[in-house]
């Protein structure tokens, strides 16, 4: 069985990007069990905090584990969009395989002091952990919008810069990096979302030379993707597709099933619509389509 790190390496290698995707129960965790085992490719899960707190940080640690051990899979849990020192701690006293510490909005400086403290810290504890920073704003929340998220970088102007992105790689010791490249979290229900920066995805990764990772999937181009991945990024996080899938699946099993009261029998619809996004989103990930 390889480490979340080799297969981080392994993901470099190949020039692909492993997906990374949210839950927040046991439906989104089996949609995504079932489809690393019929393509046979890693998947990083990820909880956000609130996700996090929903679970059950010791607790969701143990599902993924079991289901690893049990059924030999690929799979490892990341601690998502992590804002604090206290939530870092509690990711690895838990037992999380990566934690991105995100300090994306805090001036360069503030961010770089708290990451470099966050990563001293998860390395003297266990060095196998995957730390991950956050440079630039996308926005927060997987929502469905109707406007940009307030702050976050679409102009050129504030993408993340190639130069202050080596500062603070040199500075951290961060494992991966997560640059503003036009990328916002949520997506629009009818309206295509920004396009991403390749060419600045490319100038980063030549300069930092490690692996990069796109946030706010949901609502990106097919094409935007397959060429952001030629340009270095090593990991892409879906979440607000898997909300609505779940959610849309959720909604036709209750309207077809009106007295159906047993949860087990009304969540297939959601895991069914779950599965699909991930298992297309894996196929171009891996470069399989
Ligand atoms: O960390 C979570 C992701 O960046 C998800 O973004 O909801 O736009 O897919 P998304
Ligand atoms: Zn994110």
């Amino acid at each position: 069985m390889k480490t979340a790190r080799q297969i981080l390496k392994q993901a470099v290698v190949k020039k692909v990007a492993i997906g990374h995707f949210n839950i927040a129960d046991l439906a989104g965790l089996q949609a995504i069990v079932a489809v690393v085992k019929e393509l046979g490719v890693p998947a990083f899960i990820g909880t956000s905090e609130g996700e996090a707190k929903f679970l059950d940080r010791k607790a969701i640690v143990a599902y993924v584990k079991t289901l690893r051990e049990e059924y030999k899979l690929p799979i490892f849990l990341n601690s998502d969009h992590t804002h604090s020192f206290e939530e870092v701690k509690k990711a690895v006293a838990a037992g999380y395989d990566a934690i991105l510490f995100d300090g994306g909005t805090l001036p360069l400086e503030e961010n770089i002091r708290q990451t470099r403290k966050v990563v001293r810290y998860v390395k003297s504890k266990n060095k196998n952990i995957i730390v991950e920073g956050e440079l630039g704003n996308i926005g927060s929340g997987s929502t469905i919008r109707k406007e940009l998220p307030k702050g976050a970088a679409i102009n050129l102007a504030d993408l993340t810069k190639p130069e202050e992105a080596l500062k603070f790689v040199k500075a951290t010791g961060v494992d991966m990096l997560a640059p503003a490249v036009g990328n916002i979290h949520g997506m629009f229900a009818n309206a295509p979302e920004p396009a991403l920066n390749i060419r600045r995805i490319k100038e980063i990764k030549d300069a930092v030379k490690i692996p990069l990772v796109l946030h706010g999937g949901s609502g990106n181009t097919d094409s935007d993707f397959s060429a952001a991945i030629n340009a270095g990024i090593n990991m892409i996080h879906i979440s607000t597709e898997l909300r609505l899938a779940w959610r849309k699946g959720m909604d036709k099993s209750l309207a077809e099933n009106p007295d159906e009261i047993a949860p087990y029998k009304l969540f297939p619809a959601s895991i069914d619509g779950v599965g699909k996004i991930v298992k297309q989103r894996l196929q171009l990930f891996n470069k399989l389509l």
